[in-house]
This record gives C-alpha cells, structure tokens and sequence, in this order.
C-alpha cells in the first residue's frame, strides 16, 4: 500500500503540540497499550499522520491522531448504548474508535467516513482482522469527505475527534441539524478536543451534557483534553427549563453509570 512510513518533521512539530498537553508519563502508558493492543489484534492505528503526507490536506482539516484507546469506554457508558443506536465516527482515520464501538457496545450498527482513501482502507483491513470479536456485527466504512456524505437518518451518536474546522465544521453541523429535522431523533454529541464547541452551542440547538476533562495546567490544555457530550435537540423543543431538567436527569445517569462501571473495571 502507498503510504507512508514515517511522518514529516514539520507535522511532528503540530502533532506535539497537542500530544505536548499531557505529562510524559501518563503519554507514555497510554501510547505503549495502544501499541500492545495493535500487536495483539494484528491491527494498526496507533500513529500520526498529517494530511499533507495522504495529498488530501485542505484548510480546515485536520490531520489522522487516534483518540486514547480506553477512553471511549470512559465517556459512553454501556448502559446508554442500546442496540436501536448507531455510532457514526466522523472522520475515522485508521478505525481505532470504530473498532473500540465496535467492540465494546450493541450497537445495531457502527459507521466511519474519512477523507483520506488510504486510512479508510487501513480500517478496512483492521475490521477485518478483529470480524469475529465485534459485538457489533454491521460495520461500515465510507471514504468520502463529510461534506459529500448522507448523514444517516439513523445515526444516533456522533463521534468527533477534532477533525475538522472553521467552515467545513458549520457546514458539518448545519447538514447534521438538517438531518435531525427531516428524521427526529434523539442525538448526542460526543466531542473530544472539542476546539469549535462555539459553533455547536450558538446554533441554540445543541446542549452541553457533561465533560470528561484531561489533564489541565491550564484552560488551553484542559480543553484539548477534555471529551464533551452533548444534545442535539428537536427544533421543535425551545423551552430551556424542559431542556435543562432533561439534561441534569442524563448527567445523573450517566455518572451513575459511568461509576458502577469504573469499579466493574478495577
Ligand atoms: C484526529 S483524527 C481522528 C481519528 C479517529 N476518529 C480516532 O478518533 O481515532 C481526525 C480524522 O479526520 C479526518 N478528516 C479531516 N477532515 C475530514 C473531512 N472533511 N471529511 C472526512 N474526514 C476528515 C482526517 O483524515 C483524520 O483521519
């Protein structure tokens, strides 16, 4: 396969930039059971990758880093997945949170979109060695840039590692919103590094549920840590005590849940 081995020393700098955020000890840890899991599965997602090396580089894009591999398990509680959901991870790189939904959760279906051809197809081949441990048997991958792609009329989480920006990230939500209306449903948000949460919250449609925050030196570090869920909401539901009631009931669940799982874990 034409791709590279090795990623550029100019695209290193930005990659540091936000690998930089957390203390090397806790970096270290989480990079070295990623590359454990990667081993053991015969699969490859733990590397960086700047669009510029793929030729699909275009302002507003961001570059292929995979999202720590525990934390999904972190920020999505078993519980509050049933098998009516689908899991849309937009901009899905190498697969490895596709492959963590996959996995993990009864999902009745779980689906990737990624601009770049070339890690789309190492997805492909990642889903393809772990087929036969995926909770969830429906897996679909789509190259194609977010922009030219239908967003599922059932789509109900949407996952977003800090893709993209600026236009394409209004654009994004606009087609997202548009797709709520013409299909009502219930969607949550599920955004990590969340740079353009300014777009979401001022759309008014969109409310922040709860936030798993990283490590935090200061505000501009805490954030590109941090994954934040939110609610989409109906166009039709603009009472904000209705909205606000129905956020603090999930917030208590979720923390409910989100505990009696960590201690399952230890
Ligand atoms: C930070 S990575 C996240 C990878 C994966 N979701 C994960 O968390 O492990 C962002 C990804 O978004 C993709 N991307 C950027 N702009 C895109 C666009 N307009 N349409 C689809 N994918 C895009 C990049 O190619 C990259 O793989």
């Amino acid at each position: 396969m034409n791709y590279p081995a090795k990623v550029g020393a100019a695209s290193l700098q930005n990659l540091e930039l936000v690998r930089g955020t957390r203390p090397l000890h806790r970096r270290m840890r989480s990079r070295a059971s990623a590359i454990l899991f990667d081993r053991r599965y015969g699969v490859r997602t733990e590397e960086d990758v700047p669009l510029e090396d793929l030729g699909v580089a275009a302002p507003g894009r961001n570059g292929y880093m995979p999202y720590r591999l525990r934390l999904l398990r972190r920020v999505l509680s078993q519980q509050e997945v049933t098998e009516r959901d689908v899991f849309l991870d937009v901009g899905s790189g190498m697969g490895r949170v596709v492959l963590q939904a996959a996995l993990h959760y009864p999902f009745r279906r779980v689906i990737g979109v990624e601009v770049s051809r070339q890690l789309n197809d190492i997805a492909v081949a990642n889903v393809c060695r772990l087929r036969g441990k995926l909770r969830c048997r429906s897996v679909v991958l789509v190259h194609a840039d977010v922009l030219d792609f239908d967003i599922p009329a059932d789509a109900s989480i949407v996952f977003l590692f800090n893709p993209f920006s600026g236009v394409v990230f209004s654009r994004f939500v606009e087609r997202l919103l548009e797709s709520v209306d013409r299909h009502p449903r219930e969607v949550r948000i599920i955004y990590a590094d969340p740079k353009e949460e300014a777009t979401l919250l001022a759309t008014g449609r969109v409310s922040h549920v709860s936030t798993r925050r990283g490590w935090r030196p200061t505000a501009g570090w805490s954030r590109s840590n941090s994954t934040r869920t939110y609610r989409v909401w109906p166009a039709s539901c603009s009472d904000a005590r209705v909205r606000n009631a129905m956020d603090r009931s999930v917030v208590a669940m979720q923390r409910q849940a989100l505990a009696t799982e960590d201690k399952a874990d230890r």
